[in-house]
């Protein structure tokens, strides 16, 4: 298996388990929850998720196809963009919700969101350029 599409995979569970530490300490302090259900969903979500469909999905589609990916240069850059993107996001979301005393979440979460918007449309621009019949 190519190494990105392994990290991939294991980036996922990682998120996997992340995500359910999180939603299990959320039950143990709900009045602390608040601050972590963005944090929680997305690491379940965008990051359990999305991670393992990207990895399948990078494995599997260009074998379905019978063709070569577009571009693994992309699959590896989108790797680091889709990573940077989402921790920034965890970590913007509760500076945001705690006090953010340098005013620093603005900023971190408009970056890391750009960031996990740019690991989107790059998967979606490199499978529809896998998959293309003609
Ligand atoms: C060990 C497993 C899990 C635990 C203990 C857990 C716990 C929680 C808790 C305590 C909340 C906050 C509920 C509230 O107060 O409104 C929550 C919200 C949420 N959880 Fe989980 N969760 C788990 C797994 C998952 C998984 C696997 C997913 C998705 C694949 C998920 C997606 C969500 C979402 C999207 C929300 C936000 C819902 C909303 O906006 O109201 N959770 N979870
Ligand atoms: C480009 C990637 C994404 C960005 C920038 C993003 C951004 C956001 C934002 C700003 C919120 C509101 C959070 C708050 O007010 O505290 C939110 C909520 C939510 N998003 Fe996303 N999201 C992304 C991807 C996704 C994906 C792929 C899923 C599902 C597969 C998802 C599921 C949810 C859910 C269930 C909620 C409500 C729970 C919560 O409050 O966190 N998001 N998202």
């Amino acid at each position: 298996m190519e190494p990105t599409i392994a990290w991939y995979l294991r980036m996922s569970v990682i998120y996997f388990v992340a995500g359910a530490v999180i939603g299990f300490i959320m039950i143990l302090s709900p009045d602390s929850a608040g601050h972590y259900i963005s944090v929680h969903a997305h690491f379940n979500l965008l990051g359990f998720m999305s991670m393992m469909i990207y990895g399948v999905g990078y494995h599997i589609l260009p074998k379905f196809s019978g063709r070569q990916m577009y571009s693994p240069l992309i699959m590896r850059i989108q790797f680091w963009v889709a990573n940077a993107g989402l921790l920034g996001m965890a970590l913007g979301w509760p500076l945001r919700s705690r006090g953010d005393v340098l005013n620093l979440a603005g900023p971190v979460l408009i970056i890391a969101s750009l960031l996990s918007l740019l690991a989107v449309v790059l998967f979606a621009f490199n499978m529809l350029k896998t998959i293309k019949s003609v």
